[in-house]
């Protein structure tokens, strides 16, 4: 089968699609499924360059941390899918094959609603962005959100989920296009933070009050700044580094690297009531399955009700996995990127 097997770090030309070995069920509660669409993570860009600490720890591994396709085969164990069932997949690697053999308990119905290619836009960054509001930050109707990077696939995730649950929400994105999209998704306050001072204008937006959440995924100015944005019981919900520029072999990079990690004063947020939580969705999948499994279920009737779709910046082929890294990389992509694997 054809496959994106990382087997070397760097740019994105390190990328091309190979043939590797069809994977088949090994024990009984294992699902084969025939992917059709998977969607590309900015963990992914970083798990390329060598910055990512959760990748697999064999040499050479399959990217994509997630996908939608149909069920090819079950084990004998597995009781909630047969074959021909559309069903998402979200689970560590693996996802940009044609073929990806996965645990039942990591296997999850695809929303009727939506096409296969949302489907695979939507796992990741919508249950981050639900966890991040609901379970994290315990949002509250009629609390006011500033969500960093809004246009990006987590972003517009948040921005639309943040709106369904009665928040008023503020977004920052880095261009007239991403912007645009912002108002299309209804956004109360959208700032092009590459130009405007979005401090200034979260804080005049509030009537100087500041916003009660964050959703932060930049790090170094950014996260400083958007701590400064807090209201008194405020809540910054970490959960990235999108910023994080580091190469090895460039010393340069090292001090940039390390002044972009956060770092915050506790008696500062002591004075000041604030509070910080960090979470990673991928490492709770295996630490704490049982929140995941509820989450998935209270996010999917949120989204049903609310009529809510995933938002698709392009479509890419697999032989395409090339510009699709460097559209995510150059911070041109709307939404969620996603590439075609099968038929
Ligand atoms: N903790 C978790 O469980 C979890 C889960 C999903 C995602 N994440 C994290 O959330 C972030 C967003 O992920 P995503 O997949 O949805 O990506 P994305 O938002 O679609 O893309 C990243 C965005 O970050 C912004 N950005 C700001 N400074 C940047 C820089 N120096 N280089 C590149 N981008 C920069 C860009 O938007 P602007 O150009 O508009 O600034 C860019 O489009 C990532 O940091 C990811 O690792 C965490």
């Amino acid at each position: 089968m054809k496959a994106i097997l990382l087997t070397k770090l760097g740019g994105a030309d390190v990328l091309k699609p190979q043939e590797v070995p069809k994977p088949f069920i090994k024990n009984p509660n294992e699902v084969l499924i025939k992917i059709q669409f998977s969607g590309i993570n900015f963990a992914e860009i970083l798990a390329r360059r060598g910055l990512y600490k959760w990748v697999p720890a064999r040499k050479g591994f399959i990217l994509g941390m997630e996908g939608a396709g149909i069920v090819e085969e079950v084990g004998d164990e597995v009781t909630d899918f047969k074959v021909g069932d559309p069903v998402i997949v979200a689970r560590g690697f693996g996802c940009h094959a044609e073929y990806v053999v996965m645990e039942e308990k990591y296997v999850f119905p695809a929303l009727q609603r939506l096409s296969l290619e949302q489907n695979a836009a939507f796992a990741g960054s919508f249950m981050t962005a639900y966890i991040a509001l609901v379970r994290m930050a315990r949002v509250e109707l009629g609390e006011t959100i500033l969500v960093q990077a809004a246009a990006g696939a987590l972003g517009t995730a948040t921005v639309m989920l943040a709106k369904a649950l009665g928040l008023k929400v503020a977004g920052t994105a880095s261009s007239p296009e991403k912007i645009a999209t912002l108002h299309k998704l209804g956004i109360e306050l959208a700032i092009n933070y590459s130009k405007e001072d979005f401090k200034e204008l979260a804080m005049e937006w509030t009537d100087n009050k500041g916003v009660n959440v964050v959703l932060e995924s930049v790090g170094g100015k950014i996260f400083n700044k958007s701590m400064q944005c807090l209201s008194p019981m405020g809540r910054l919900i970490f959960v990235g580094l999108s910023s994080v520029r580091f190469n090895k072999y460039n010393p340069l990079t090292w001090w940039s690297t390390y002044r972009l990690i956060p770092r915050v004063n506790l008696l500062d947020m002591l004075g000041k009531s604030q509070g910080i939580l960090a979470f990673h969705v991928g490492r709770l999948l295996d630490d704490n399955y049982t929140e995941i499994k509820k989450s998935f279920v209270d996010l999917v009737d949120l989204v049903q009700r609310h009529k809510i779709f995933p938002i698709i910046g392009k479509i890419y082929q697999l032989n395409e996995i090339t510009e699709a890294h460097r559209m995510i990389e150059s911070r041109r992509n709307i939404g969620k990127i996603i590439l075609k694997i099968g038929e």
